[in-house]
């Protein structure tokens, strides 16, 4: 596909929706037409997915029913959004995606990586980022940060040992794929942290100019 496909991810409170709107707000100003989008949630089922997959109602749902409703979203997110978007040659900057499955159902929840990924890559019709951006921040500064905006979904209840898991996992997904994700230190000011960030945006549209 012709456009450019940037993920942001990390743990809570890492500061990902902001970034990202950063991100997107550069690269217009740039000149490139961009798509900004998060998941769970933005589609019309999205939304749906999304209020019960966060409902801190629904705690005692299974791994497996909640894995299955993740995939459910990014399936109607890639074919209505994120795939439309890239074969118009748009740049599409993504709040959370495949690498958030991975870390919080494989490596939190502790479900099968290789099921996981098996189904991952058909929910996603086998589309990859071409950057993500990993924000990597201590659980407990996010979770502080987190607890001073009253959020409290289905996640943000989980133990610290839960978060840890989360944040190894994503690290170790970077460790696995250095060429895409970029690992970021999330713990200092946002202007500092988008200063880092610029270089990769970079030259991920540039690869795009050139191809
Ligand atoms: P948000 O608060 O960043 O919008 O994300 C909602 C929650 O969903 C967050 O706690 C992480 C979680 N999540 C997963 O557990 N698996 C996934 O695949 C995605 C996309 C999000």
């Amino acid at each position: 596909m012709k456009g450019v496909f940037i993920t942001f991810e990390g743990i809570e409170g890492s500061g990902k929706s902001t970034l990202s709107r950063m991100a997107s707000e550069y690269l217009r100003q740039r000149g490139f037409s961009v798509v900004l989008t998060h998941e769970p949630g933005d589609t019309e089922a999205g939304r749906e997915l999304r209020r019960v997959l966060l409902d801190p109602h629904l705690k005692g749902m299974h791994p497996l029913t909640e894995l299955l409703l993740y995939f459910a979203d990014r399936s109607e997110h890639v074919h209505r959004v994120i795939a439309p978007a890239l074969r118009r040659g748009e740049v599409v900057v993504c709040d959370r995606f495949s690498d958030s499955t991975i870390s919080y159902q494989g490596y939190g929840r502790g479900i099968d990586l290789d099921v996981l990924r098996y189904i991952d890559g058909i929910s996603r019709m086998g589309l990859r980022p071409d950057l993500t951006i990993l924000l990597d921040l201590d659980v407990r500064e996010g979770l502080r940060r987190n607890s001073l905006t009253e959020k409290r979904d289905r996640f943000e209840q989980e133990d610290m040992a839960f978060h840890e898991r989360v944040r190894r996992g994503y690290l170790r997904i970077a460790g696995e794929e250095p060429e895409r994700v970029k690992v970021v230190d999330a713990s200092r000011p946002i202007e500092v942290v988008f200063n880092e960030i610029r270089p990769h945006l970079e030259r991920a549209v540039r690869k795009q100019s050139t191809s």
